[in-house]
């Protein structure tokens, strides 16, 4: 572990230290620590440095609107080899959640991602990556 010192101007240092009571960090140095990753994270992604991941994908779908379900189980047999688990929760008398974990290219994560999400009558999509190399 190495040490190092930053300067952080006082507004930036007083919304940090609120982020970091928010979110129950024991110091700033672990709050810091997970910004730096999140940060290259998106790095790698954007760089296409990132080639191997897991996805968590979750939304929320009418499970009534027309051929809906029908679709979003064929676009998952059509990406069979990259599904690890899926959650299913029937929300309420019209709504369902799902929950995916992805293993596989980004990529090819990404465009399953989508293609689900963009998908008419489907709520609160949101695509999780979690670099493995
Ligand atoms: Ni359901």
């Amino acid at each position: 572990m190495q040490r190092i010192t930053i300067t952080i101007d006082d507004d930036l240092m007083e919304q940090l230290d609120h982020m970091i009571e928010h979110r129950g960090y024991k110091n700033r140095s672990e709050a810091i620590r997970d910004l730096a990753r999140a940060g290259m994270k998106e790095d790698l992604i954007e760089a296409n440095k990132l080639t191997d991941c897991v996805g968590v994908l979750s939304y929320v779908y009418e499970h009534e609107a027309r051929d809906l379900a029908k679709r979003l189980t064929s676009t998952h047999h059509d990406h069979h080899d990259m599904t690890i688990a899926s959650m299913h929760v029937h929300l309420d008398q019209g709504y369902c959640l799902e929950v995916s974990l992805l293993r596989g290219e980004v990529k090819a994560i990404k465009e399953f991602s989508d293609a689900i999400i963009s998908q008419r009558a489907v709520a609160h999509g949101d695509l999780s990556i979690i670099p493995t190399s």
